[in-house]
């Protein structure tokens, strides 16, 4: 079976109040519309239609990449005008799905089922009960309980408006059939709309069926018509990611303080994440990994072991097993720490590689650096990696050791086991196991008195 997904894009989006269109809006940092994109791509044999109107050249340059058609819409005159755009793309024994471009967290298994439901004789509709269905069109039944239209709201009667089963919108099709009554839609309603939902009576005047089903619970076709209703949507995703995670074997001291706006491609066990933890882009984080609260993570690679203190601020990283960053910690790209790193408070590095069992433990910065193992890097030391036109290397061998507030100008290597004392701004290598310190005479003045207040 051949499946077309039109996905209807071309709204406003008025409520948003917003430069951006609407389907760029994100959820998790991904557009609404590539959520539904991004469901859809998963079933088989599926050519994708995009109908796109609002915005129309932000929407198609941000999203250039997707494996899809894109059909504008140049006037948006109603949900029917809109699939009207792809009929001449449907083949006549496609199965057509219809999906909104603003109802990001519909399930790949509702529309499965929904999708099994569709033949010549059958058309597939998704609808939903609402305790509060103001706004959406109503699923009309007859005494038998069979469907026979959709009405909407502003076309509804009294008695009409006390439906309380709703019209998601989605809907799966037999190709041949959506042609014919897509051909044979007026806007002669309440909107002056060409409406989708007319082909229902039409269906049912041809004799076919209106499969009913729902989906497994009401957030799923929730639209994003303003800013509160995308908030609610981030933390629904939000929520279902921690539960999943904790499914498999994470502790999450409190899943409503989480964000993942990405993915963790590996993922061990017993990770324990405390409060306020956001992880972003592509990360993999090994067994028995402790994060602290309100650490940021970024495309970081995390081995096992690792513990990360409270407030870090981590991207394009990779983290050694058994090593220990933080509290307040920042890892810049590039960075690379093997087994067993310490880095402490306000430490800062970048571009730059830390050999085994290495300690750069307070208020540090190590910037396009190579560090080999054992070495230990005493509080306040700088790298002056940059003369304000270029960046230059420094090299630290194993098992050297920095004094405290030291300045390394590179380019610059300090040999294998040397020991640099503290306070000193080193310009030239230092040989391997020798001390090198640069550090003006201590004098005393024995005669020098501290000035004294004149007496008025
Ligand atoms: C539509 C349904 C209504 C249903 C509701 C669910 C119709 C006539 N009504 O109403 O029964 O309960 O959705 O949310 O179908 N769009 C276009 N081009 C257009 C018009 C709309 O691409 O000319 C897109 C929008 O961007 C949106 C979707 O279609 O993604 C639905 O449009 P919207 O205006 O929200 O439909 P409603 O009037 O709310
Ligand atoms: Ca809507």
């Amino acid at each position: 079976m051949k499946i077309t997904t039109i996905i209807l894009a071309a709204g406003k989006g008025t409520r948003m109040r917003s430069e951006l269109p609407k389907v760029l809006h994100k959820i998790a940092s991904r557009p609404l519309l590539q959520h539904v994109y991004d469901m859809s791509r998963q079933l088989d044999n599926n050519a994708i239609k995009i109908v796109y109107g609002h915005g129309a050249d932000r929407v198609r340059e941000t999203l250039k990449d997707l494996e899809a058609d894109w059909i504008e819409q140049q006037q948006q005159l109603g949900t029917g005008h809109a699939v009207q755009q792809v009929s001449d793309q449907i083949a006549d024994t496609d199965t057509v799905l219809i999906l909104y471009g603003d109802v990001p967290l519909l399930k790949l298994s509702t529309v499965k089922h929904l999708i099994a439901n569709v033949n010549s004789r059958s058309l597939a509709l998704l609808t939903v009960d609402l305790e509060n269905p103001v706004g959406y069109g109503r699923i009309v039944r007859n005494e038998t309980g069979q469907v026979a239209r959709i009405v909407e709201e502003k076309d509804a009667s009294a008695s009409e408006k006390l439906i309380k089963e709703g019209n998601t919108g989605i809907l799966a099709v037999h190709g041949e059939q959506l042609k014919k009554w897509l051909s044979q839609i007026e806007n002669n309603n309440a909107q002056g709309e060409y409406y989708l939902t007319d082909i229902i009576e039409m269906a049912v005047a041809d004799g076919v069926i209106i499969a009913t089903s729902q989906p497994e619970s009401v957030d799923e076709v929730l639209g994003v018509n303003n800013r509160i209703q995308l908030s609610h949507l981030e933390r629904v995703y939000q929520q279902e990611q921690a539960y999943q995670l904790m499914e498999q074997g994470v502790t999450m001291i409190d899943p409503a303080r989480f964000d993942l706006r990405g993915t963790i491609e590996k993922l061990g066990i017993d990770i324990i994440c405390d409060v306020n933890v956001v992880i972003e882009g592509k990360n993999s984080i090994g067994n028995n990994v402790k994060i602290g609260a309100n650490t940021y993570i970024k495309n970081c690679i995390i081995k096992d072991d690792v513990e990360i203190l409270p407030n870090c601020v981590m991207e394009n990283s990779v983290i050694g097993q058994g090593s220990r960053i933080g509290p307040f910690a920042r890892l810049r790209p590039e960075t690379v720490l093997a087994e067993n790193v310490h880095i402490g408070n306000f430490v800062e590095v970048k571009k730059s590689s830390v050999a085994a069992f290495s300690k750069i433990n307070h208020l540090s910065y190590i910037g396009d650096t190579t560090v080999g193992s054992k070495v230990n890097i005493g509080a306040g030391t700088i790298t002056c990696n940059y003369d304000g036109v270029n960046k230059f290397q420094t090299v630290i061998e194993d098992g050297a050791f920095i004094g405290s507030d030291t300045q390394l100008i590179a380019p610059v290597t300090i040999g294998k086991n040397a020991t640099i004392g503290a306070g000193s701004t080193i310009t030239r290598n230092s040989p391997e196991n020798q001390l090198t310190l640069s550090r003006v005479k201590q004098i005393s003045l024995p005669e020098w008195q501290r000035p004294l207040k004149k007496e008025k």
